[in-house]
């Protein structure tokens, strides 16, 4: 049986990260006898959390010395970081005092990452098309020495890992789709925006090529989630370091078709006049409209990328929503997005403040 008492959740007032923990906490036999520990920041946050059966810790995660606190005086041996994918000041704050904590026990301690799939696509300047995740991701990643931050992110899990001995693996998440179970926020990203502003507008709109980017609804990420952890609370050995990316991709998503299927959602419950769906007038437009990046825009709206993602099968992942399903389900996202779409994300914040300095 493994040593892990004490697992922290990251992200966890988040949509990905509160999914988890609703998931876990659902399966007490799988964590077993480990104990549930979560991040928020704020108090409200805390409040919502706080009848779950598990520890709520609230700090702001660039706080070095209050993550060092939190992993020193919980005894956190394993996290799930599923708050941001583009932030090396949390990770190497993270990963950093998971290294003390294995220096003062002398027992294993493991960070599961969470990424982006969008990285790996043309439009995001990867070079290399077809893709598994077994094929030698990081060296690939290192030698393009590309600045995006995600990329530099993905880089610095393995090598700050390497260095403080921390066994790492990498989640890169796709387009998540459906609902959350979390107790804060409940839905996802590009779809609800997508869904808000045609609302907006009162008009759907696609981008000038359709992509067909990979996805997973948020039952089925979670799953591999709860995969991973099972399998290192097993002691199982399994790919990790360089080579722990896990391409969390269940099924493609076909953009303009789930465009169209959005007009008729909206357009039968009268929030769009038409059902037509038209072309965005530009990539500005369409990143002011859907309040993203502009420089990543165009990789969030047209990528299709070329992954496959061998390691979480071999894992055994076995995902239960496909493209048919996806596509089926567009109505039900809509309502999710009128019925939970109150709080907003704020994993752009620090990515937009350049443009608006
Ligand atoms: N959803 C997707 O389709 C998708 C796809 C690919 C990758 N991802 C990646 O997966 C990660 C989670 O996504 P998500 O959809 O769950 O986003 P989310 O709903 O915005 O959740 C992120 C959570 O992390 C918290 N957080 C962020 N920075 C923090 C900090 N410095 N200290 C403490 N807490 C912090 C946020 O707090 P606040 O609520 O206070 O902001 C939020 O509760 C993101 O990095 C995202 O890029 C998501």
């Amino acid at each position: 049986m493994s040593h892990v008492k004490n697992i922290l959740v990251t992200g966890a007032a988040g949509y990905i990260g509160g999914s988890i923990l609703a998931d876990f906490l659902s399966r007490p036999d799988l964590l077993a006898p480990a104990k549930l520990h979560a991040v928020v920041r704020s108090e409200e946050q805390l409040q919502a959390l706080s009848k779950l059966n598990v520890s709520v810790l609230n700090f702001e995660l660039d706080d070095s010395a209050a993550v060092a606190a939190a992993v020193d005086q919980n005894q956190i041996d394993l996290i799930i970081h599923a708050a941001n994918s583009s932030d090396t000041l949390i990770v190497t704050n993270l990963v950093e005092a998971l290294g003390r904590r294995r220096s003062t026990t002398g027992k294993p301690v493991f960070f599961i990452h969470s990424s982006v799939t969008t990285l790996f696509s043309e439009e995001a300047g990867w070079p290399h098309g077809m893709l598994k995740d077994t094929e030698s991701i990081y060296e690939k990643e290192k030698e393009l020495g590309s600045s995006h931050p995600v990329l530099q992110t993905n880089l610095l899990v393995v090598e700050k890992a390497q260095e403080c001995g921390v066994k790492c693996f990498n989640v890169v998440v796709p387009n998540v789709y459906g609902r959350g179970k979390g107790e804060w926020r409940k839905v996802s990203i590009l779809i609800p925006a997508l869904i808000q502003a045609s609302i907006r507008l009162e008009k759907v709109h696609k981008f000038d090529v359709d992509g067909h980017p990979p996805a997973a609804h948020i039952s089925d990420l979670v799953a591999l989630y709860r995969i991973l952890v099972h399998k290192i609370l097993e002691n199982e050995d399994i790919p990790s370091g360089k080579d722990g990316y896990y391409f969390a991709m269940a099924h493609r998503a076909p953009w303009w078709a789930y465009m169209r299927a959005i007009a008729q959602s909206l357009h039968a419950r009268g929030l769009v006049a038409d059902p037509e769906v038209e072309l965005w007038p530009s990539d500005e437009a369409a990143a002011k409209a859907l309040k993203f990046p502009v420089q990543f825009i165009r990789a969030m709206g047209t990528a299709s990328g070329g992954l496959e993602p061998v390691n979480a099968r071999q894992l055994g992942w076995q995902p239960i929503w496909d493209e048919r399903r996806f596509l089926e389900s567009t109505d039900e996202e809509v309502q999710a997005v009128l019925d939970l779409d109150t709080i907003r994300t704020g994993i752009f914040d620090k990515l937009m403040q350049p443009a608006t300095d």
